[in-house]
């Protein structure tokens, strides 16, 4: 098989954003997986694990979405900022009844944030909040000093105002956000980003309006027929920066999304076509946003996505805790693929959810950590981040067909970029579980001089444990050759490469 890149052809950037996370209030994403408490006897700086914060920082996480989810539509920010002593607490009604004492607020975030190196990206309460409510919380972070709201920060220890980048109107509001028909939330989100006021001119808040479960376009259409509005001569803005899109996949069978170790390989193929199936959600909500914004300026965010399987056997089905395999690890690699390929329209994307919930990248267990397989992915895929997309072809021989009678699909996928300094990343992805693959990469213009990869592979349910932490990771390409005009990579069944050539 042979696969052509066109770097003559060189595409949009690939926006750091979309390799994005998402934290919410759920389960022990933030308690015990992000912050532990200055006391905890887990190392920590200012509260913040300082493993799970170092093997982030590895990642190069680039922006990090909070505090939901559906948590946000009933999150008060106010409830979360002074002495922790006397914070307010409120019932967890989304995740389990838990009482949460809201010891990490707006200033954790932040110091957060600034730990791991990644913009800030807020969503703010439309389902039960006002539209003051949410206009003093921009004033709190983002006005220099003065206002109330201003010196109520410096007075919680925050003197300078810190840099928001993001800020969502609402999460899911045709659900959990309030059940609203989109003319309804159409009509309040004109209202409420109009108070998102940008205090620094030179930071402006990128607005992110509510956007459709999966597939609906329905919402997409009504939504943007009452809400899209050209800039002003002045403005660089409409209504909104950026629309959101969510979108979760995983072996459905009945009431049960099934087992996140324990599946078929009908379930594998199951998986990887609902993953491949996010390709068909960009062109079509894509193809809506073109008609209205075809100068792209509305980026699409699709700020929760990835596999989401029954909870481990024995711990809260509330706390969306699920272990993760080389099948997880393949709808990161298929779905990273296919934003970078999209990366004109897609500009942020955040896998949910960051630790111990969902498709995490890390999971812990008191002071344990373990890196699962989709974090090894993000970091074999992290040099796309900010570099130009390059078209790849595959040609020659009939790509072969795999999958089962239900779902068949391309063996390979990739998507390739080139870097600031000249580097190319070519990622590639070898859904097989019984074949191998050997690709011949051709460039159009490049004579490599040095090439190198890392590749990870394994039994299709493996995974790391707290017991066997090791299992999955990420390895020296070995089936790796330079050619006059190309590299030949030769990728084993079940497995995922990322190779750099300069
Ligand atoms: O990520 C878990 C939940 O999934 C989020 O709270 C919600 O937005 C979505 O339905």
């Amino acid at each position: 098989m042979r696969l052509y890149i066109h770097e003559t052809d060189k595409k949009g950037t690939i926006e750091p954003e979309i390799y994005g996370h998402f934290s919410e209030h759920l389960g022990r994403c933030i308690y015990g997986g992000l912050y532990v408490g200055e006391d905890s006897e887990i190392p920590n700086v200012n509260g913040m694990r300082t493993d799970v914060v170092d093997a982030l920082c590895k990642l190069q996480v680039p922006v990090l979405r909070w505090p939901g989810g559906c948590f946000a539509d009933e999150y008060h920010w106010e409830d979360g900022i002074g002495p922790k002593e006397q914070r307010r607490r409120m019932v967890n009604s989304s995740w389990g009844g838990d009482v949460e004492d809201n010891r990490f607020g707006t200033h954790e975030f932040f110091e957060l944030c600034r730990q791991i190196g990644c913009k800030p990206y807020i969503c703010g309460n439309v389902g039960s909040g006002t539209v003051r409510e949410m206009s003093d919380w921009v004033e709190y972070m983002t006005a220099e000093k003065g206002s109330t709201m201003a010196e109520l920060r410096r007075a919680n220890g925050q003197e300078k105002p810190w840099r928001l980048d993001y800020f969502g109107v609402g999460n899911e509001n045709w659900g959990c956000g309030g059940n609203m028909v989109p003319e309804y939330y159409a009509h309040l989100y004109r209202r409420y980003q109009t108070f998102v006021r940008t205090y620094d001119r030179q930071a402006p808040i990128a607005r992110i309006c509510g956007g459709a479960n999966a597939d609906d376009y329905d919402w997409t259409e009504r939504v943007f027929r009452e809400c899209f509005r050209e800039p002003a001569p002045r403005e660089a803005h409409g209504y909104m920066d950026g629309y959101s899109v969510h979108y979760y996949c995983g072996a459905e069978k009945g009431p049960h999304k099934g087992s996140a170790t324990r599946f078929t390989q009908e379930d594998y193929w199951y998986t990887l076509n609902r993953a491949l199936g996010i390709e068909e959600l960009i062109r079509r909500h894509g193809a809506i946003m073109d008609r209205y914004d075809p100068q792209k300026r509305i980026g699409m965010m699709i700020d929760e996505w990835g596999c989401w399987h029954d909870a481990e056997p024995g711990t809260n089905p509330d706390y969306l805790y699920q272990q993760n395999t080389m099948r997880d690890a393949m709808v990161a690699a298929l779905t990273l693929n296919i934003f970078n390929r999209h990366c004109d329209r897609v500009r942020m994307a955040c896998i949910a959810q960051i630790v111990n919930v969902l498709q995490s990248v890390i999971l812990t267990d008191g002071p344990e950590l373990v890196l699962t397989p989709t974090w090894y992915v993000f970091h074999m895929y992290r040099t796309h981040q900010g570099a130009s997309l390059v078209p790849g072809a595959f040609a020659g021989e009939e790509m072969e067909l795999t999958g089962d009678d239900r779902f068949r699909m391309p063996q390979l996928q990739q998507s390739a970029s080139v870097d600031a300094d000249g580097v190319l990343t070519v990622t590639l992805a070898n859904v097989s579980l019984d074949r191998e693959a050997r690709v011949e990469v051709l460039f159009d213009e490049r004579e490599p001089k040095k090439a190198a990869g890392t590749l990870l592979h394994g039994r299709v349910n493996a995974y790391n444990s707290f017991e066997q932490p090791d299992v999955v990771h990420e390895e020296e390409l070995t089936g790796l050759q330079r050619t006059e005009r190309g590299v030949n990579v030769t990728l084993p069944p079940c497995s995922i490469a990322a190779v750099r050539i300069l």
